[in-house]
């Protein structure tokens, strides 16, 4: 199974992923919990992009995002669901989409780029409120300002295959709505 948190910088998916991942080696599962930017030289790259250190284009960030992900699929997402393992990640396509296009790239062109991509099995949009995701977001990266990320906002608005959190609510709520949501996808 291949579940995808999206949201916001500053929405609260890495703490939330890091409580479900325990949950569901609890519950006895194998769990892979990974994110993008990947670990892998592309991602590293990307992280040093996201410093600032240097200007690029925003149609060469969709492409290296996209770049990311492919390998991060190759050597690592599609190996740990092929052993079995529930593969839990932190941003995937839609977070190309909405970030860049947010930036004016189309958003028709992204999704060409990633049509033949592996489809999550579920993907849960932790929402937020943009004012208050800027205030909890930290690292310093280029995005992280409350213009942008209005902007980025809307443009996962208009996304339709994601399942909605409210993550404007305490953690401990929003974490059993993630479990919820997890739980159900898990009976069937
Ligand atoms: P983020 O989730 O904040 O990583 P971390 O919590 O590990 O710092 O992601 C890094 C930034 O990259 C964030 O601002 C969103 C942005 N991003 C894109 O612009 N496009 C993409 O395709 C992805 C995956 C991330």
């Amino acid at each position: 199974m291949f579940i995808v948190l999206e949201g916001l910088d500053g929405c609260g998916k890495t703490s939330q992923a890091k409580d479900i991942r325990q949950w569901l080696i609890q519950k006895g599962y194998d769990v892979h919990l990974t994110g993008e930017p990947s670990n892998n030289k592309i991602g590293l790259f990307l992280r040093e992009l996201l410093t600032g250190v240097r200007e690029v284009q925003p149609p060469t960030l969709a492409l290296l995002f996209t770049a990311d992900r492919y390998w991060h699929l190759d050597e690592e997402i599609k190996p740990a669901l092929d052993e079995g393992k529930i593969v839990l990640m932190e941003r995937y396509v839609n977070s190309t989409i909405a970030y860049q296009a947010a930036q004016g790239v189309e958003a028709e062109w992204i999704r060409e780029l990633n049509k033949n991509i592996l489809k999550p099995d579920l993907t849960l949009f932790l929402d937020i409120k943009p004012e208050k995701a800027v205030k909890r977001a930290d690292s310093g990266e280029i995005f992280e300002n409350r213009e942008f990320q209005d902007k980025v906002y809307e443009q996962y608005m208009k996304l339709d295959d994601m399942l909605r959190i409210d993550a404007n609510k305490t953690q401990m709520d929003v974490l059993y709505a993630i479990k919820n949501a997890i739980g159900d996808r898990l009976q069937r």
